[in-house]
């Protein structure tokens, strides 16, 4: 009698234990769902903040000020002109981290119009801009930037 209750313990152990994998993993698959979701709202926010803080000198899309200069670089009146931010510039020469900082620092070239943006934009919502503009990038830049 005693083996039988320590069998039928024992079975149902493996028996929750496997209802909690199974649950573990539609979790696990139910996330990484919502991830690619996510990604796509976090694509749509980061596109309406680009247009409204960044569009004005990367150009719509963010080709950059002058189209038919995507690596910016002096513009006729000194002023360094705006480069592409869609992968056709050198950003993507730049990391993420990289990125972030140009962002939130501003650029340190005296002759830039690059702000910081610091005090306008949350870092989060800094990512969401590089996000959206990574989003643009041809697939053979965005693999030398895993994770994004
Ligand atoms: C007033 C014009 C202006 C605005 C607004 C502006 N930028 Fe810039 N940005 C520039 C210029 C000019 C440069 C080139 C700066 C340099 O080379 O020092 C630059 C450079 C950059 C770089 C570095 C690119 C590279 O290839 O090295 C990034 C990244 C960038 N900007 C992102 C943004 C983002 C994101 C926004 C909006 C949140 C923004 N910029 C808004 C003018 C602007």
């Amino acid at each position: 009698m005693k083996k039988l209750f320590v069998t039928g313990m024992i079975l149902a152990l493996f028996v929750s234990y496997g209802y909690a994998e199974m649950g573990g993993m539609q979790e696990g698959m139910g996330h990484g769902h919502e991830m690619m979701g996510n990604q796509k709202s976090r694509i749509a926010k980061g596109r309406e903040l680009y247009h409204k803080h960044c569009s004005v000198c990367h150009g719509e899309n963010a080709v950059g000020q002058d189209p038919g200069h995507p690596m910016g670089g002096p513009g006729p009146e000194g002023k360094i002109i705006a480069p592409a931010l869609n992968g056709s510039g050198h950003a993507w020469h730049h990391s993420t981290e990289g990125l972030f900082n140009d962002i939130k620092e501003g650029s340190d070239e005296k002759d830039s119009s690059m702000p910081a943006f610091a005090k306008i934009l949350s870092d989060e919502e800094i990512h969401l801009i590089i996000d959206y503009f990574q989003s643009l990038w041809p697939e053979k830049l965005k693999r030398r930037h895993p994770g994004h």
